[in-house]
């Protein structure tokens, strides 16, 4: 997500600022800016791209001071541009902050806010808080309590760092469900999303916990609980290197990302989820176009195809509407009929794969409408799609996804869920319960890392094997194709998803004596099939790997292995089946040594065919 910075001492802020937020270009950005605050007055310059054209632009400006804030952008709401770029400010300059996260009430703050005679200037959801926090300021004259009061109602995760005109050498920040930290140097002070960002000044930090606010001042740093009251905290010494912080401690991106799923989860569905309802008006799903659709085409590549194969039956099991799954490289070279009654949906996290973009444009010329499931934000085939689901991952850096393909799952099952309620599938009881599933999955996730060890020791066994197969039916089978396109990519073995039935038509002649076969099980009604298909592989001396939700005994006394998920709807079992299998493929590559955030041949964005 974006990189956060504060700063007050004795230096001059903006080449502490630039500097710090050159260490945390790596996350990847859009946008950068900072805000220096002196003689009463904030001075802000930002742009969109990259950091070096921020500095060229800092050159011709008056950014004398020592106190600041700083901020790279990672587009979620608005478009990459100067306009929307952090920092963002109050109408006469006297708030002006950074923002990590999402204001999921942005709307209503700034319908609010309209009221009282404010406007806005830009498209995001921080210009929303910035301004509700200068509403309570002019009302409190004091930043806590502006603060105190403005996250009461600030619904969603967020950091936010932040400077008041008429407060010279403070930097306030608050934050709820993402990171802040503040760093103690000699006679100066830090606020950062990231360690890795002050680390060159100092390693003596303080942890905020969640829900906690901190004011900078003096060379000192204080924090408060979102009642105003003071709270002690100890300084702790951080003892990573530069480089193992920009991972936050992880060995990899990929292991990083693995574990930031859950709050991407969490944001994606909190960025359509309003008031107690999905909310898909702004991605043109209205009523009246939903009870409109023929039929679903969801058209991607790689792991996004394998989101588009687990949409398929979630969709059509909830809402009746027939979907067709097409790889892109495919669709767009197939005569096949098309119907212009039908909504062309396109998974890309990057939006810039250059076979679905041109699916997307074939769908165009049929007079097909197209909604794109995207995380990077003004990506060409989020601007050139009829409308957008955007993900909210954040920046993915290791080539391999994991935080992406689970966001696209959640974008998919809030798909599926409202157009089963427009047309009529679901009662309300059981809409709100689908709903409930959805928002226990992050916790779910986490349980699940929490078992990582496990199987780690089980990935240990196949580090030299050669041939793996993952088996499951339905739902179960597209998991099962992404769980093999894990362990394939990233540790060379060879590795195949077979939908379980198909084994005896072929396949099962490769079995051999200790070969990986993976079975995923989460559908109860297909339990005792796949489980015939795993014991056939069993008796010509496969290892039986099986991924089932607790409760499900099947199998327990035949498999060598098996890895239990916690239980939740049927529809949305690949949220959680998947982790375990994306972790096997980590853990093998981990073992063989290989470059596991840069796989061979590989790249992170596919802009050729
Ligand atoms: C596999 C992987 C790829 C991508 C595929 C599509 O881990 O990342 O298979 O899913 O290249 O990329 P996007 O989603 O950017 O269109």
């Amino acid at each position: 997500m974006c990189g956060i910075l504060g700063y007050t001492g004795n230096h001059q802020a903006s080449e502490i600022l630039l500097s710090g937020l050159a260490k945390l270009e790596y996350r990847g950005y859009d946008s950068a800016g900072i805000a220096v605050l002196e003689n009463g007055n904030i001075k802000v310059v930002k742009n969109k791209g990259r950091l070096q054209a921020l500095e060229a632009k800092i050159q011709g400006e008056d950014v004398t001071g020592t106190c600041g804030i700083g901020h790279t952008r990672w587009a979620t709401h608005g478009v990459p541009s100067d306009t929307n770029a952090h920092p963002l400010w109050s109408d006469d300059m006297s708030v002006v902050a950074v923002h990590n996260g999402i204001v999921e009430n942005y709307r209503e703050i700034k319908n609010t806010l309209s009221g009282y005679g404010y406007r806005f200037y830009s498209q995001t959801d921080t210009e929303a808080a910035v301004k509700l926090i200068d509403y309570y300021y002019k009302q409190e004259n004091d930043p806590l309590k502006a603060l105190t009061r403005a996250i009461r109602e600030i619904e969603g995760s967020y950091c936010f760092v932040l400077l008041f005109h008429d407060r010279p050498g403070e930097v306030w920040g608050a934050r709820k469900d993402l990171p802040l930290i503040a760093g103690q140097g000699e006679d100066e002070a830090f606020l950062a999303s990231d360690v890795s960002a002050i680390l060159q000044y100092t390693k003596q930090v303080y942890y905020l916990d969640n829900m906690e606010i901190v004011q900078l001042k003096g060379g000192l740093v204080r924090f408060f609980d979102t009642e105003g009251y003071a709270k002690p905290k100890e300084l702790s010494e951080v003892t990573w290197d530069a480089q193992s912080a920009e991972k936050g401690g992880f060995d990899h991106f990929m292991m990083k990302e693995i574990h930031e799923q859950a709050r991407a989860v969490k944001d994606t569905f909190g960025a359509v989820y309003h008031s107690g309802k999905i909310d898909l008006t702004e991605i043109n799903l209205t009523d009246e176009a939903i009870s409109k659709l023929s039929q679903i085409y969801i058209i991607a590549c790689g792991s996004a195809y394998h989101v588009a194969a687990v949409a398929q039956y979630v969709i059509e099991d909830l809402s009746g509407i027939p979907v067709r799954i097409e790889l892109a490289s495919e669709f767009r070279y197939r005569n096949m009929p098309l119907d212009e009654n039908a909504l062309a949906v396109i998974i890309s996290q990057s939006g810039e794969t250059a076979d679905s973009l041109a699916a997307m444009r074939k769908a165009h010329e049929h007079g097909i409408k197209t909604l794109g499931i995207i995380n990077v934000v003004g990506s060409t085939i989020a601007r050139e799609a009829d409308s957008v689901f955007y993900t909210m991952a954040g920046p993915e850096i290791s080539v391999a996804t994991t935080k992406a393909y689970s966001a696209q799952l959640i974008a998919c099952y809030v798909i599926a869920i409202q157009l089963a309620k427009v047309r009529g599938k679901l009662d309300d009881a059981r809409y709100e319960a689908l709903i409930t599933e959805i928002q226990k999955l992050p916790e779910k996730i986490d349980e699940i890392l929490d078992e990582a060890g496990v199987l780690k020791r089980i990935a240990a066994r196949f580090v030299n094997a050669r041939n793996a197969f993952y088996l499951g039916r339905n739902i179960d089978y597209a998991v099962a194709m992404e769980g093999s396109l894990k362990m394939k990519e990233i540790s060379y073995l060879h590795s195949e998803a077979i939908a379980a039935g198909e084994m005896k038509h072929g396949p099962i002649s490769l079995i051999e004596k200790g070969m990986l076969v993976a079975g995923v099980m989460t559908q109860k009604n297909l339990y005792q099939k796949i489980a015939s298909n795993m014991l056939e592989a069993k008796s010509r001396g496969g290892y039986i790997f099986i991924v089932s939700p607790r409760g499900c005994d099947v199998l327990k006394d035949e498999a060598d292995f098996v890895f239990h998920i916690p239980e939740t709807d049927e529809h949305f079992t690949a949220s959680l089946a998947v982790i375990p299998l994306q972790l096997m493929g980590y853990y093998v590559a981990v073992a063989r040594k290989l470059d596991v955030d840069k796989p061979r041949n590989l790249a992170k964005s596919v802009t050729v065919e």
